[in-house]
């Protein structure tokens, strides 16, 4: 009987130290640990006998590895691009010719030396605005009849403000902020924040996406804007440029914690993959389909977005960064989709002039979340404390029996 239940005592403890060895494995789930050496600077190489038109800028963030190096370029010149090298060195530079440069039109004005030490490439382009009168409350703009669409905003037209002004080498940000110069913006404005990362994280706001050493990520807002009609509702156009394989699919995966974007259990991931390959991908685009309607969002301020599905497009962005990057032509292979915020029944923009929407770009595969500590922590808590029970149980039986010697007979009554 006592070895029985010695048994199960034991199996117990087994199970549960294989449980809390398993949790406290997921506790550090957040990446490899992979760091970079992550600096930025401004229109690198730049001479002072050349001044850029206003607005026009250059940031180059340069994460360095090991044995590799990330170069993320952020620019304003047209509309408004994220590029990304991958090289296989630790010493590949930047080389712009600006001359060619701001002549906008010159393919290899801009390049990463070493040439053959480039890995991977791929750009993300914020080509258009689109808004259109959801007079029917459909929040869908695939139901919307193209009468409805107002003219676009075309964001190579706007203006931008200084990025010398924005710029934070230490936080490893910066600020792009513009308007197309009419009325609609004369209190508004549509910014992208850029950031670069040294290490796996998570920024404060919402939707708090997971990071690692291998991403960036931009925020875009659209703030104070005033909308062209009263049932006005927003999507954004996105291009993809990539060297060998464009981003051409977007993957909708399961996402199981919604401590840090709340009542979001979904996450999209615009990928670039080689075709017979599904696990491991080149590089991705990825967001949580879920957008802001205030600048410091509660639960309600949560609007879901829904994305188009990637179109191959005949010509590249008109992106001053990608023009002088890439070739036009087969090489460098376009892809489009839209993004549109809010569903049937959310306030329409005029509500509160306020919509953001992040998304992070990366090399390899995009992040995935796993169950948080805290949700690990109620999880080993809930499940560990009955086994912490049944144990002491198990030892406290243990312990009574042998303590309590069983009467070997009856005494005899004097
Ligand atoms: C980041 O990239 C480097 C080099 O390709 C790789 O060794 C590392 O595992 C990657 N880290 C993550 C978190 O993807
Ligand atoms: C970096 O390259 C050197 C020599 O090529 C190699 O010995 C080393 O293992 C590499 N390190 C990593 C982290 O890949
Ligand atoms: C680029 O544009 C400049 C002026 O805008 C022009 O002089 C030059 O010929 C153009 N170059 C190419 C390759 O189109
Ligand atoms: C980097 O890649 C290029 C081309 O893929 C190759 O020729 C070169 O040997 C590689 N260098 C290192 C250090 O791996
Ligand atoms: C709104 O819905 C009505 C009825 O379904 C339809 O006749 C009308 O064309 C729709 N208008 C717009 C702008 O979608
Ligand atoms: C950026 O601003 C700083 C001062 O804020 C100034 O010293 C520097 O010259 C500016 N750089 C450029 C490229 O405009
Ligand atoms: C811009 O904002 C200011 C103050 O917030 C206000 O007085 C002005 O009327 C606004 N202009 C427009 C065009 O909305
Ligand atoms: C918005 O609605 C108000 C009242 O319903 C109307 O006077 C105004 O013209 C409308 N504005 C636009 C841009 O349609
Ligand atoms: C926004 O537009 C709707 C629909 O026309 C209108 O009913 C509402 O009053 C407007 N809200 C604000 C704050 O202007
Ligand atoms: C992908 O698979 C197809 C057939 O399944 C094969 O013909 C092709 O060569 C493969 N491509 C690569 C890059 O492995
Ligand atoms: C984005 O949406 C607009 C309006 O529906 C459409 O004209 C445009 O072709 C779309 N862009 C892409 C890349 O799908």
């Amino acid at each position: 009987m006592a070895s029985v239940t010695t048994a199960y005592t034991f199996m117990h403890c087994v199970l549960f130290l294989l449980l809390t060895v398993r949790f406290s494995s997921c506790f550090m789930n957040w990446g490899d640990g992979y760091r970079r050496k992550v600096s930025l600077e401004l229109n690198p190489g730049l001479g002072p006998s050349l001044t850029p038109p206003p607005g026009v800028g250059l940031v180059h963030a340069r994460a360095e590895g090991v044995n590799d190096t990330l170069h993320y370029l952020f620019c304003s010149q047209g509309a408004p691009a994220l590029l990304l090298v991958h090289t296989n060195s630790s010493s590949s530079t930047l080389e712009v010719d600006w001359r060619a440069f701001l002549a906008r039109n010159t393919s290899g004005s801009l390049r990463v030396e070493p040439q053959n030490s480039i890995l991977y490439s791929n750009a993300v382009v914020f080509t258009r605005l689109w808004e259109y009168d959801d007079v029917n409350d459909t929040a869908d703009p695939s139901k919307v009849p193209p009468s409805s669409f107002l003219a676009p905003y075309e964001l190579q037209t706007f203006t931008w403000a200084d990025l010398n002004a924005t710029l934070d080498p230490v936080s490893h940000t910066a600020l792009l902020c513009g308007g197309d110069g009419g009325d609609s913006f004369s209190n508004g404005s549509l910014c992208l924040k850029f950031s670069a990362f040294e290490a796996a994280g998570r920024e404060q706001g919402w939707p708090s996406l997971l990071h690692n050493a291998n991403s960036s990520q931009i925020s875009v807002r659209l703030d104070g804007v005033k909308p062209r009609s009263n049932g006005s509702r927003f999507s954004l156009e996105l291009q993809s440029v990539g060297g060998a394989y464009p981003m051409s699919r977007v993957d909708v995966l399961r996402s199981i914690d919604d401590e840090y974007t709340p009542s979001i259990f979904k996450v999209s991931q615009w990928v670039s993959s080689p075709p017979n390959s599904s696990s491991s991908g080149l590089g991705y685009a990825q967001w949580k389909p879920v957008a802001y309607r205030k600048a410091k969002p509660v639960f309600e301020d949560a609007t879901p977005c829904h994305h188009s599905l990637p179109d191959p497009l005949a010509r590249l962005p008109p992106s001053g960064l990608v023009l002088a990057f890439y070739t036009e032509g087969s090489h460098s292979p376009t892809t489009g989709l839209n993004i549109s915020f809010s569903i049937t029944g959310d306030p329409y923009y005029n509500t509160t002039n306020y919509l953001s929407w992040t998304v992070l770009v990366g090399l390899g595969s995009a992040p995935m979340d796993s169950f948080s500590t805290l949700v690990l922590t109620i999880m080993a808590v809930g499940l560990g404390s009955p086994l912490l029970i049944i144990l002491l149980g198990g030892v406290w039986v243990c312990v009574r029996g042998k303590a309590t010697p069983t009467p070997a007979a009856y005494e005899p009554i004097n």
